[in-house]
């Protein structure tokens, strides 16, 4: 009678084939028992055998024969349909290679006598380890199934999953646990067009629905915030702060910016001596200084302080004389000249330095005594566990870019040190997590720029400080590798370029396998998930992002709001 079962149950398990080869570091080779086109690569399968379970994804498909006249020779056109057919079956076959990635220990069956001993020596259920065997010879291979799925990434019913995507065959939801998510720095990836910004949109509003962190998009191109239209569709794109209301604060850049005609809830301006001589060095690049820079600030600081330094910097005039009574052309009082000779610095240095910063200078949003301190007010939303998109409207410049989202980096990166310290010293409130948002990360985050920028210390070792980073580039390969391999989940869409694959499988198991995956991706919305923020690789279709995903986040009734929801927009959690 169990037999019976047994049988029954493998029938609806859908067999694919068995183990016939292979090993741990070359990949498992199985013999599909099925029509090869209804298995593809990046298929998640289940190989079962004895008291353990496998869990596997195809990486390759290979057509094979025992001899290879039969792979020659077109023998359906020779031989009887029948004959043609049973020879197919002996002679031709494929093999599927399967990258083995994790194994369950599931013990012997649960009706066998021996369960309840196995059991008693196994109390705690079993984890899904890391493969460290493999299956024997013949061992069964099945498609995995929803319950398989569920077992590895997670229960969607469960608090903090939150599904990503579908498997690719069979249409299962794959869950991301978004606690998890958020204890290391993360990255989506993908080449133009690929579905990075609607994936980050999808992520963001499980984050801020679970309120899992507080979220800081550094939104170079308005795309967050407001409702967008899609470039390509043209349909309309909605916003986080359309869907969460108060809990999501747009922060315009610069004094009266509307946003496709919306006012945001506050503006931020810079108050001039918030500027620090590092926030300058980091443009090292974008404004070509030179390596003398260092020293004409420093001489700057020890003259006018850390708050005067930049507005006497600017009121000086470079290039203006003056003759005095020798009737000699002089430095006029007031030049950079005359206040480079008095403080012993190169007078060139200081004079290149600012004329290069004239470009800072310029910027409309950096002021003497800005209306309400926007930093400030940032800082205090996300500590409070709401959220905030900061638009750079029309400063969509990389100086803007680079400047601004660094500065307030390392203000959010000394609120959140002195907080995290204060909860571990003096028995303070445990710090909300909070995770900040890069598109374009190359720019901020390349090899040059690394040791400059508040990014790549949080990169590295801000998780300590429970604060983490999202980054979105089309350019892995032009982030620094230090960073990279410090990513936990990485989910990236299609990408082209070696480099880039390359850098997005940096440190993973499995890499040669996985590469050929990523340049087969489709082009749009498709996406691999990898990383140890996942318990394996995976590709996955994207979840869309549209009104059913709405629907099913937030409810139906999404003009009602229930009690928690009401208590976590009030700010208190
Ligand atoms: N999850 C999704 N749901 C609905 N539509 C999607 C999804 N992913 C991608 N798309 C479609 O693909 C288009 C491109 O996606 P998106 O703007 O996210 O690309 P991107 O990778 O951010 O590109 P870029 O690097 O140029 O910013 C979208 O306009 C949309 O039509
Ligand atoms: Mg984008």
């Amino acid at each position: 009678m169990s037999f019976v079962v047994k049988v029954m149950d493998n029938n609806q398990k859908s067999i694919i084939g068995y183990v016939v080869g292979g090993g741990l570091k070359e990949n498992l080779r199985v013999r599909l028992t099925i029509p090869t086109q209804q298995v593809q690569e990046g298929a998640f399968v289940v190989i079962e055998s004895g008291s353990w379970q496998f869990y596997g994804l195809v990486t390759d498909l290979q057509l094979g024969s025992t001899d290879p006249r039969f792979a020659d020779e077109q023998s359906e056109t020779r031989l009887p349909v029948e004959m043609a057919r049973l020879l197919h079956g002996q002679t031709l076959y494929t093999t599927l290679e399967v990258l083995p990635a994790l194994m369950l220990e599931r013990g012997p069956d649960i009706s066998s006598p021996e369960y309840p001993e196995w059991r008693a020596s196994h109390p705690e259920d079993s984890h899904p380890l890391p493969v460290k065997t493999i299956p024997p010879h013949h061992a069964e291979v099945r498609l995995a199934e929803e319950g398989d799925i569920a077992e590895i990434f997670g229960k969607s019913e469960v608090e903090g999953n939150f599904v990503i995507g579908y498997t690719r065959e069979q249409g299962h939801p794959v869950c991301i646990n978004l606690d998890k998510f958020v204890q290391r720095s993360a990255g989506v990836f993908g080449a133009t067009g690929t579905g990075k910004s609607f994936l980050t949109r999808l992520m963001l509003a499980g984050l801020i629905h679970h309120n899992t962190a507080s979220v800081l998009v550094f939104d170079m191109h308005n795309e967050y915030g407001f409702d967008d239209t899609a470039s390509d569709t043209h349909m309309a794109v909605t916003g986080l702060k359309t869907k969460f209301g108060t809990r999501v604060r747009v922060v315009a850049l610069g004094a009266g910016s509307l946003i496709r005609g919306l006012a945001p809830d506050f503006t931020l301006e810079i108050d001039e001596r918030d500027i620090q001589p590092g926030d300058i060095e980091m443009l090292m690049r974008e404004l070509n200084l030179k390596e003398t820079t260092p020293t004409t600030l420093d001489a700057l600081i020890s003259e006018f302080g850390r708050d005067q330094w930049f507005r006497a910097f600017r009121e000086m005039k470079v290039g203006d004389v003056i003759t005095n009574e020798d009737g000699k052309k002089v430095p006029a009082p007031g030049s950079v000249a005359a206040w480079a000779n008095a403080a012993g610095v190169n007078v060139m240095a200081a004079e290149g330095l600012r004329s290069k910063m004239q470009r800072v200078f310029n910027l409309e949003y950096i002021c003497e005594n800005p209306a309400g301190n926007g930093i400030e007010e940032i800082i205090k939303t996300l500590e409070a566990g709401q959220h905030v998109v900061l638009s750079f409207y029309e400063h969509e410049s990389d100086l803007d870019y680079l400047l601004v989202s660094n500065l307030l980096t390392r203000r959010i990166r000394e609120a959140w040190e002195k907080r995290t310290n204060d909860f571990r010293s003096k028995g303070a409130r445990e710090p909300h997590p909070l995770v900040i948002v890069v598109e374009e990360a190359h720019k901020l985050l390349n090899r040059e720029m690394a040791g400059q920028t508040a990014f790549s210390t949080i990169a590295r070792e801000m998780r300590k400080y429970y604060v983490t980073l999202l980054i979105i580039d089309q350019r892995p390969s032009q982030i620094y590798d230090e960073v990279m391999s410090q990513l936990g989940t990485r989910i990236s869409g299609w990408l082209g370029d070696e480099d880039d694959i390359h850098s997005v499988l940096s440190g993973l198991a499995g890499r040669d396998a996985l590469r050929g995956m990523l340049a087969r991706l489709q082009p749009k919305e498709e996406v691999l998930l990898l990383g140890w923020g996942v318990p394996m690789p995976l590709p996955v279709q994207s979840r869309r992002y549209d009104n059913i995903f709405w629907e099913e986040l937030l409810g139906k009734s999404q003009g009602k709001m229930n009690r928690e929801s009401a208590i976590k927009d009030l700010g208190f959690d």
